[in-house]
């Protein structure tokens, strides 16, 4: 049979990747659609857009003019997503060339807007029908699962409460109905979504049971033949004694948790509206390595904040020297618009900035050099998801990290004790033993 085909280029967090996979979801229902990597073979392009720096935003109308050039005459190009949220009609005022915008929240609509010329459709409303997620799934041996979507904080450096709403938790049997699928699919390991994913049960649109993130936990844990629980992103101030000896003693919740620090000065804290102290996110880190010594935690870190003296970056520096984060995602700030920080007066020169960044890395890749290499002769248990060239199978260890061993596809779907023969920056190589 003669497909479809589909385009698709996902910027971003998670939650746009598991947006793409439901709008997959969505195209199949009405007429089948294949994945293709030729745009010049695409009859559909969508760009799945990330506006949580301004960077990503301004390379979108450039890309967009290099689509239209090399595109099918009949292909259309659709813009989703949190830049097709906040900038809304004027993207086919800049770019006529664009068929549809489709929102963050409104990935469901997308066999609506597909055949309505320069239709938008980006409210950020609290519409029950977009909670069931679609089949899709791009791998599956493990599985993306929302929990909840916008967020209720006001962190003024960020653009996404703007893009994707209040925050709205998903009834808890929709989740777990999901998970079970995606269970009896083969997927052993699963990825929670959400914003501050251990805000669970605060809000939901009708009257539901009362569950908080600990208890959704324990009733996921509770699945038979799920092996492996992961989530992204929980926040520091609600990480409570609860779910934190929870992370600890649960068999089934991967010892391995994001803990985004984004300042470690606590005045820089309070002016990004955070709701924590340094004091309390080095206590959180202390906790989670006395009750959990093998975790690993990873974080986001912003430097250049608005007012960011040498003193607050210092305060960073000895939160990263102290905690050790196995992971580091580092940004330059970035004045958003909709953000109350792109008011402040004091922006930092992109040269401080820069240095900052420079200087924060390196100081990273130190520790992480001295954490991979002292993993040669260590044995992890490996679950395997996802076949490479050259005879090379890639999984992760319970903690996240990333393994690669020479294999077939026999190994996919399994959990294998390996033996670190060979460490890198990124990633440990290994045989089964
Ligand atoms: N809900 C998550 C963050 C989602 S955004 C949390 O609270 O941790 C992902 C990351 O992008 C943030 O953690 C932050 O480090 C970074 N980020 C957000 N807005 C930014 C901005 N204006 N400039 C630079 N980095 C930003
Ligand atoms: Fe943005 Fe803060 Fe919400 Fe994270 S918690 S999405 S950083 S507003
Ligand atoms: Fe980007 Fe939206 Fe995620 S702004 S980081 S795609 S929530």
């Amino acid at each position: 049979m003669n497909y479809k085909k589909l385009y698709i280029e996902t910027l971003g967090c998670a939650m746009n990747v598991r947006d793409s996979e439901h709008m997959i979801a969505e195209l199949n229902k009405k007429e089948p659609y294949e994945l293709t990597e030729k745009l010049d073979d695409a009859d559909l392009i969508i760009i799945n857009t990330c506006s949580v720096r301004e960077k990503p935003v301004s390379k979108l109308f450039s890309e967009i003019g290099v689509f239209k050039k090399y595109k099918k005459a009949s292909a259309k190009i659709g813009v989703t997503g949190c830049t097709a949220s906040h900038l809304g009609k004027d993207i086919i005022k800049r770019a006529p060339s664009v068929d549809f915008v489709l929102g963050a929240r409104n990935v469901s609509k997308l066999s609506k807007v597909i055949d309505v010329r320069h239709s938008v459709e980006v409210d950020i409303d609290h519409d029950d029908s977009t909670y069931a997620f679609g089949e899709y799934r791009t791998n599956p041996f493990k599985a993306m699962v929302n929990i909840s979507m916008g967020c209720d904080k006001s962190c003024t450096y960020c653009i996404v409460p703007a893009t994707r709403g209040d925050e709205v938790s998903i009834p808890s049997d929709l989740i777990l109905n999901e998970i079970k699928k995606a269970v009896d699919r083969g997927a052993k390991e699963i990825m929670l979504l959400g914003q501050n994913v251990n805000n669970y049960g605060k809000y939901f649109t009708s009257e539901q049971q009362k569950c908080n993130f600990t208890q959704l936990l324990q009733k996921i844990s509770a699945i038979e033949g799920l092996e492996r629980i992961r989530f992204t992103s929980p926040h520091p101030l609600h990480m409570d004694d609860e779910f934190l000896e929870e992370f600890a003693s649960n068999p089934k919740i991967c010892k391995q948790i994001h803990v985004p620090l984004q300042s470690g000065s606590t005045s820089l804290l309070k002016e990004m509206k955070r709701g924590y102290s340094k004091a309390w996110f080095l206590n959180r880190c202390e906790k989670i390595r006395r009750l959990s010594p093998e975790a690993t935690i990873s974080t986001d870190i912003i430097v250049g904040f608005p007012n960011e003296s040498d003193e607050d970056f210092e305060d960073t520096m000895d939160v990263l020297n102290q905690v050790r984060f196995e992971q580091l995602f580092s940004f330059k700030y970035s004045a958003r618009p909709h953000t109350t920080a792109a008011t402040y007066e004091n922006q930092i020169s992109n040269e401080i900035a820069s240095a900052r960044l420079t200087k924060l890395q390196a100081r990273h890749t130190e520790i992480i050099d001295e954490i991979m290499d002292a993993q040669m002769d260590k044995t992890h248990k490996v679950y395997f998801d996802e076949l490479k060239p050259n005879g090379r199978v890639s999984g992760r260890s319970d903690d996240g990290k990333l393994f690669f061993v020479e294999g077939s596809e026999d190994l996919l779907g399994k959990i294998v004790p390996v033996l670190v023969t060979k460490t890198s920056r990124g990633a440990l190589h290994g045989v089964l033993s």
